[in-house]
């Protein structure tokens, strides 16, 4: 995408509407980090982002670049599968997540076979939501070029089209063509938002 902003780059300038200093933000998929620094900075030194992955070497590595970033003390790095995400969460977030973002698929430069799948990411998407504050969003981004990846992206793209009132679909944008699809982008938030 030379010359013009990427996926990533247009999802996270979104979450600026929702975020605010002193707010709190999940990233269910910590990956390198990148989600979570950038909601870090959003949340301010009085928020907090709770950060997950299935992963260790995901967490060590978005450790050390919050570390590096001087953000740490304000993310909360959690281990699991984000399908068993309220269990992840017990300490009170529910009703309080001004944005909670998943970018699926798998580790860049990681092991490839360690990646979202639809029975985990649905329930995930369903317990993010019941997380979200009542002015809060989700935002997916979901991918259409690896193993399984359209099968996740049709499931993601009917859980969007079927949102539980008062949440309903604000942004969705698909990159790449016919022959080649790039990433998808999704948005929830309530009516008015
Ligand atoms: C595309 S990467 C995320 C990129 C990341 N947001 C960033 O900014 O660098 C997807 C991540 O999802 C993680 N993942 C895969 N299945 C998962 C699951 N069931 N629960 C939590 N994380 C999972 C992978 O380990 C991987 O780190």
């Amino acid at each position: 995408m030379s010359g013009r902003r990427s996926l990533t780059e247009i999802a996270q300038e979104a979450w600026s509407r929702y975020l605010r200093p002193g707010s709190w933000a999940l990233d269910a998929t910590a990956g390198n980090g990148l989600d979570t620094e950038c909601l870090a900075r959003l949340v301010g030194k009085e928020g907090r982002v709770f950060a997950v992955d299935i992963q260790e070497i995901a967490l060590e590595i978005t450790r050390q670049r919050l570390l590096k970033a001087g953000l740490a003390d304000r993310v909360s790095l959690v281990r699991g599968d984000h399908g068993r995400l309220r269990e992840l969460l017990a300490c009170g977030t529910r009703g309080r997540i001004g944005l909670a973002c998943f970018n699926l698929g798998y580790l860049p430069n990681g092991d490839h076979a360690i990646r979202t799948r639809p029975s985990g990411t649905i329930p995930a998407l369903m317990e993010a939501l019941l997380q979200l504050a009542p002015d809060g969003a989700l935002s997916v981004v979901t991918y259409r070029g690896h193993d399984g990846a359209m099968e996740e992206a049709a499931a993601v793209e009917r859980f969007f089209n079927t949102l539980p009132r008062p949440w309903t679909c604000v942004e969705q944008l698909a990159t790449g063509s016919a022959e080649k699809p790039g990433p998808v982008w999704w948005l929830a938030a309530t009516e008015g938002d």
